[in-house]
């Protein structure tokens, strides 16, 4: 490119980067003036390097950091800061990203933030924050990077109890107003197959729909034990701490399986109902996966949800080893019926897709940098708020035994959030003389 055309690209960048921010400012009133003028990082294009913070280093969070990363051909990116509760975590995490981006993760010691504060300091210093901590802390997290006018993509669910979706659901409205992007893990919707389907759906390919399925019955994915937990670190662990790297088994941090894993599914229903029920009674237990490792959560749950037109999506989520096991989505209509995950559709207007996506994960990065980049409208939260409330109000169905309706659950006012978080905080669930943690049992415990 020649001296003229690169000024006269570098002018029209500027000058669109102007209008940019003039149209937002504009939008979002006089009350944003400074926070806008301060972040540089609401949007971007294709010639400013985009600046990057991972706060929660685990599995997923390494692989949205990675997928992150290869949004490189849409302009320039890097990885500044991580954020973990574990020192090792953060490790193990930037040793990964580091060997295979090489100077794209420039991430030095005094950028590594570890403990609970961790993700104010990694927040602050970038233009977008991926959120992969355990769903407890996510509706903290995303208030936080909204109040500091950053770009998010947050791994699903966004919460674990109807608080932390009220909050994630006023955060989103803040965002909205800021001109952020925010991206939710709910990947499906990115999902080539998935979106054909569900547009063929509701084009009314199986006319009117009158029922629907949704299934997670898998194995139990991991568990860390105390016993191995204490011989690694050579001391006892606080219950905090505990439960922080076991997290999969306490309700405040996880959900429930219901919530961890079965959203997806769920949320594949909401998105094809275009709605949320608007109740849901069910039932479930521990019945296989009990013990001391395996802390306060169910291993089953069975939930009949109820839309606004009265039509019934029936819900499973089983980690018992030896079932029938099924991860899918399924539609009946009077016309016929669909195998959403499948991408088929059988009875009078029968079809299959038959294209190629992307990887789902990856497609995901690509829309929400492209949006950063190209200043495009970009708000998942919401959705991604009332699908997590979707599971949640199954297992409060589950846990109660009653019959419970979206009004009153999303208002509920039970927290199950630690009071604080300190190493050494009491928490609400601990375990009894025999080692167990007490599960909820239907019909005599309180909602949530
Ligand atoms: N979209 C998907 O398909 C998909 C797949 C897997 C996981 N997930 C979601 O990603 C999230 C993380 O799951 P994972 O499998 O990576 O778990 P993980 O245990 O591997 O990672 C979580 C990390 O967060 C850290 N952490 C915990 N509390 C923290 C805090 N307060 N501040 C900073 N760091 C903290 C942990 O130490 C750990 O390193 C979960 O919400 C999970 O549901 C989504």
């Amino acid at each position: 490119m020649n001296d003229q055309s690169k000024s006269q690209r570098n002018e029209e960048s500027v000058s669109r980067r102007k209008f940019l921010k003039t149209t937002s400012t504009a939008a979002v009133g006089g009350s944003m003036l400074s926070s806008l003028a301060m972040n540089h990082g609401v949007f971007a294009d294709h010639h400013d390097e985009v600046k990057v913070a991972l706060i929660g280093c685990g599995g997923r969070g390494s692989g949205a950091a990675d997928q992150a990363l290869n949004t490189y051909d849409q302009g320039p990116i890097k990885l500044v800061a991580m954020a973990d509760a574990f020192r090792d975590r953060l490790d193990g995490s930037f040793n990964l990203l580091h060997k295979k981006h090489g100077d794209r993760v420039a991430v030095p010691e005094d950028q590594k933030f570890i403990g609970f504060d961790a993700y104010k300091k990694a927040a602050a210093l970038a233009d977008v924050v991926i959120l992969a901590t355990p769903p407890g802390f996510r509706p903290i997290h995303f208030e936080e990077a909204v109040r500091q006018g950053k770009n998010v993509f947050m791994e699903k669910p966004v919460a674990t109890d109807p608080a932390g979706v009220r909050k994630v659901l006023a955060a989103a409205k803040e965002a909205k107003k800021k001109n952020l992007k925010v991206g939710v893990g709910l990947q499906r919707h990115h999902q080539a197959g998935y979106i054909e389907t569900i547009k063929r759906l509701q084009d009314g390919a199986i006319g009117d729909i009158i029922a629907t399925r949704a299934y997670w019955n898998g194995n139990t994915p991991w568990v860390r034990k105390r016993a191995d937990l204490e011989a690694k670190a050579g001391r006892k662990l606080t219950e905090m701490e505990y439960q922080m790297r076991n997290w999969y088994y306490f309700n405040w941090i996880c959900g429930d399986h219901i919530t961890e894993q079965h959203i997806h599914n769920l949320d594949v229903i909401n998105w094809l109902k275009d709605g949320y029920p608007v109740k849901a009674n069910g039932m479930g237990g521990a019945e296989v996966r009990v013990g001391k490792d395996y802390g306060e959560i169910f291993d089953h749950h069975a939930v009949e949800f109820t839309y606004a037109d009265g039509s019934k999506m029936f819900s499973q989520c089983r980690h018992q080893v030896g079932c029938w096991n099924s991860v899918s989505e399924h539609a009946h209509g009077t016309k016929g019926n669909a195998r959403i995950d499948r991408y088929t559709i059988t009875g009078d207007n029968a079809w299959r897709f038959r294209g190629k996506g992307k990887n789902a994960y990856q497609q995901e990065h690509d829309d929400l940098f492209h949006a950063i980049r190209n200043n495009e409208e970009y708000n998942e939260a919401e959705y991604g708020a009332k699908s997590s409330m979707t599971s949640i109000l199954g297992r409060m169905a589950t846990y109660s035994g009653k019959e419970v309706e979206w009004d009153k659950a999303i208002a509920s006012e039970i927290s199950i959030m630690p009071d604080s978080f300190e190493w050494d905080t009491p928490m609400k669930s601990v375990p009894g003389p025999d080692g167990l943690y007490p599960r909820p049992v239907p019909g005599q415990s309180i909602l949530v």
